[in-house]
């Protein structure tokens, strides 16, 4: 990983913010700051103000706000590493890669499984190969053998161990990599006359590959095995090639399989990316909504299609995305639907047959109980009324209207219903997640050690857990948010926490963070260590709020004067005496 720190400086003594959103945006300059129509949402009259001296934007009419990095991030659409990579070439600053080991490893990784891709490749070429015959006979074409670089890897068994051998890669790293196994002295290739999807990331590198058996037979797929390079749970299959035109359609279609995908695509919907086989996580929908905001679910018509697209719901749903769920009829998946159907069919269908996320699990739910027997129905009711108790306050008020009309059931009651099951009410929390890149880490020596006080409080109870969960800047380093993003998992999983389990999950440095945290951390009185930290978090929102505030408020004064602005600036005076009050 790149160190962006000194670099980030660097760009910000150099670049002017104006001159970064004036180049995008029309800025008419209006006392000491500037003001436009703002970029990020719709409006006639400019309330969209940048501050020359503060080098911070701010949209009075959205509340949009940051420094010249959320720009570019927010304007280009793209995290916070590439907004710097983008200013950094713009500005002629270079940036410092770390030389550190892991880093080493990881570019000497992915330069492998380059080597290893390029063999895969060559041999579909090869004349009369297997794996060439096969896919074509499952309709897919030169041109997508081509632009997905989909592979042979032949029945031989050293074919790619010597290979990698001539070009200098190490044992280990092959192993490493899952390319190849050893048993005792012999080390033999672990792709054997299977088809190759090269799985690329969207920076071109390719992170790891999945392997289907030519024909029938067991495991259907083989899958790299997780690496510093490859982390199924950060990635998706396609993305690569489908970003441009999911950004452009605005919606993705996330389906389960590579031949769905790849399929889908050779058809003319390019804007499909697959889940790689698990079920979705946490990572993978935010790494989606960098591109879009509504997704379709286009699982397999089983059951086992149907159990995942309710977890992708929740999953993307918990991302703040918008989700519908479309199963194809008559066809096991969507691969085989649209090489029966073809494009304007599956077209069709997703415009006709594609169910909002609650009417699909009313759906589901409606097909289990018979409501003409009173006792089915009463647990209809409950069961409906549960769909809506996971639903934002928003959604719950517009859904239980629609839903009470629809289902004949009295809003009244729905309420009723919604509120005993109380527990599970829950508004979209800020989950600590895996983009680490987003906010410069500015790390004090005590943030660290709340952090190691909450990740331990959280091993010991999970019920800490789901509090701090709650609060943003609970974890604050790299590790600190990798941990817990892997805590979240085995808590909606509900299993108990497992370092052993965990592990896999881990990078290096963060599982050995994690078993230091736990070995040196001390609690002392576990209840009196709770509230403090939770003390400690809530005077860090409070104290983050105050300087938000003083930034805006001195950016009003420079504004020219401006009705809306006045109020703005009471109420935010009002905030800040109030905030200032509980300090
Ligand atoms: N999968 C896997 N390992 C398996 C089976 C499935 O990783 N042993 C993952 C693969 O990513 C696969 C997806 O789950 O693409 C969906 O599985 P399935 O529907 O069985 O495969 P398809 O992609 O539909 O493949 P095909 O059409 O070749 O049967
Ligand atoms: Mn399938």
């Amino acid at each position: 990983m790149p160190n962006y720190s000194s670099a980030v400086e660097e760009i910000k003594a150099r670049c002017n913010i104006v001159d970064v959103i004036g180049s995008v945006v029309t800025l008419k300059r209006g006392g000491s700051s500037y003001m436009a129509c703002c970029p990020f949402h719709n409006e006639k009259t400019p309330s969209f103000s940048v501050s020359e001296s503060k080098q911070f934007y701010h949209c009075f009419g959205c509340g949009e706000s940051g420094d010249v990095f959320s720009f570019v991030q927010k304007y280009y659409n793209v995290s916070f590493g590439e907004a710097v990579e983008k200013l950094a070439a713009q500005y002629g600053v270079t940036i410092e890669r770390e030389t550190t080991a892991l880093s080493r490893k990881r570019a000497e990784m992915l330069g492998v499984n380059k080597l290893a891709a390029k063999y895969f490749y060559e041999n579909i070429r090869k004349k009369g190969n297997a794996g060439y015959k096969y896919i074509r006979e499952r309709g897919l074409t030169d041109e997508t053998i081509k632009s997905f670089g989909l592979g042979y890897a032949p029945d031989e068994w050293t074919g790619l161990v010597d290979y990698l051998t001539e070009n200098k890669v190490s044992k280990e790293t092959m192993t490493e990599l899952g390319l190849c196994s050893q048993k005792g002295s012999r080390i033999y290739d672990k792709y054997r006359s299977r088809l190759i999807f090269p799985i690329i990331d969207t920076r071109n590198n390719v992170i790891g590959f999945g392997g289907r058996i030519i024909g029938d037979g067991e495991p259907k797929y083989l899958n790299s095995s997780e690496s510093p390079v490859f982390l199924k749970k950060n990635n998706l299959f396609g993305l690569n090639m489908a970003k441009d035109y999911i950004q452009k359609e605005g919606f993705a279609f996330l389906v389960e399989g590579y031949m769905d995908m790849v399929s889908l695509y050779q058809n003319g919907i390019c804007n499909v990316v697959a889940s790689l086989g698990t079920s979705l996580t946490e990572n993978q929908a935010k790494l989606l909504k960098r591109y879009c905001s509504k997704v379709i679910l286009c699982y397999d018509a089983d059951a086992a299609g149907i159990k995942a697209a309710i977890r992708g719901i929740d999953v993307l749903k918990a991302a703040e995305m918008e989700v519908k769920v479309l199963h194809v009829e008559n066809a096991k998946d969507p691969d085989e639907y649209v090489k029966k159907y073809g494009r304007d069919a599956f077209i069709n269908l997703m415009l006709n047959k594609s169910l909002d996320h609650v009417d699909y699990k009313v759906a589901l739910i409606q097909k289990k109980y018979n409501r003409k027997n009173n006792s089915e129905n009463v647990k209809f009711i409950k069961a409906v009324a549960g769909v809506l108790s996971s639903l934002n306050p928003a959604e719950q008020e517009v859904y239980t209207n629609y839903l009470s009309k629809k289902l004949g059931i009295s809003e009244d009651t729905l309420l009723k219903e919604i509120n005993k099951t109380g527990e599970t009410v829950r508004e979209p929390q800020p989950v600590p997640g895996n983009d680490g890149e987003k906010e410069i880490p500015k790390t004090s020596k005590s943030d660290i050690n709340l952090e190691k006080m909450i990740i331990k409080l959280s091993f010991t109870n999970s019920d800490y857990y789901k509090t701090f969960s709650k609060y943003s800047d609970a974890f604050v380093s790299d590790s600190g948010i990798e941990i817990a993003s892997e805590l979240k998992v085995s808590y909606e999983e509900g299993v108990d926490y497992d370092i052993d389990k965990i592990k896999d999950y881990l990078t290096e440095e963060s599982y050995t963070y994690l078993k230091d945290v736990l070995k040196d951390t001390l609690v002392g009185d576990e209840k009196a260590a709770y509230s403090d930290c939770i003390k400690r978090l809530e005077k860090k929102i409070n104290d983050k709020r105050i300087k938000d505030i003083n930034t805006t408020l001195q950016m009003l004064d420079e504004m020219p004067d401006n009705i809306r602005a006045v109020e703005d600036s009471k109420k935010l005076m009002q905030e800040l005496i109030e905030l200032r009050r509980k300090k």
